[in-house]
């Protein structure tokens, strides 16, 4: 299959002008599973909850969704785009899943990072998506902090760690091909550049999106300077040989039954 990042610079707030950004660039490839950022239609840095109010939208039918509905229809993509979501009277920080067809499936994100907890609700489960092509295993920019999300998902089936993201701290690539590795999975981080002010916040986004393979591979990657739309070939079966040696295998190795401070919040006494 092939597979790939659209690492874009978004304004916020200018909904309209960066999901017309992305369809244009989007028109420049087909037949693909693409991925673009955490919350790339709308910005990341919301100055207070009534901006999330005013900038999320319902998924399916808010104006992004409807707008990248036509592209991948016309140029034969699937997409997975971050959006602020507004379901019932929640608001998440979502990741959408759109085939080509027209199929949609939503993942909220569950490690909300530093003012993000102001604005969002939590997500409340993990999420694998099964595509005609491969079982992809949602994670949204801070979820990669936690190893445990990208373990279950690849217990779940996940064959590829797909990644909208707006990374800040300089250590989220590296740690994205530590859960490749350690899960013997893809994973696709998209990312975001430039630097966002909002009278005393700013952030700077740190770009490196990548496509990486199950041994930790580097098979594609941006910079942190431009836009940037690269997709790459993969063979995704080869996600499902868990063999690190000929007597090593990365999940029947384990032993869960020494892991149960897992389960329990908080440090462990002992
Ligand atoms: C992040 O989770 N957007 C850093």
């Amino acid at each position: 299959m092939r597979i790939g990042f659209l690492q874009l610079r978004s304004k916020f707030g200018e909904t309209k002008q960066n999901v017309k950004k992305a369809v244009s660039l989007l028109n420049r490839v087909s037949d693909a599973t693409v991925v673009l950022p955490e919350l790339f239609n709308t910005g990341y840095l919301f100055k207070n909850r009534q901006e999330l109010v005013s900038l999320a939208e319902r998924v399916p039918e808010g104006y992004t969704t409807s707008e990248l509905k036509k592209i991948a229809k016309k140029k034969n993509l699937n997409l997975v785009f971050g959006i602020a979501q507004k379901s019932g009277k929640k608001f998440y920080n979502s990741a959408v899943y759109l085939s080509s067809k027209g199929k949609i499936e939503v993942y909220q994100k569950v490690h909300l990072f530093d003012r993000e907890k102001l604005f969002f609700n939590a997500g409340k489960s993990l999420k694998v998506i099964s595509t005609p092509e491969a079982k992809l295993g949602m994670l949204i920019c801070f979820d990669w902090i936690m190893p445990e999300v990208s373990r279950v998902l690849t217990l779940k089936g996940a064959q590829i760690l797909v990644h909208p993201a707006n990374l800040v701290l300089p250590w989220g690539q590296a740690a994205m091909k530590t859960r490749c590795v350690e899960n013997g999975v893809f994973g696709v981080t998209a990312n975001r550049i430039g630097t966002e002010r909002r009278g005393t916040l700013n952030l700077t986004f740190t770009g490196g999106s990548q496509v990486i393979g199950p041994r930790g591979e580097s098979l594609v990657f941006a910079g942190d300077r431009s836009e940037s739309l690269k997709v790459v070939e993969i063979n995704v079966e080869e996600a499902d040989n868990k063999n690190i040696t000929s007597t090593n295998h990365i999940l029947n190795d384990r032993f869960p039954t020494l892991y149960t401070p897992l389960i329990r919040k908080g440090r462990s006494k002992k």
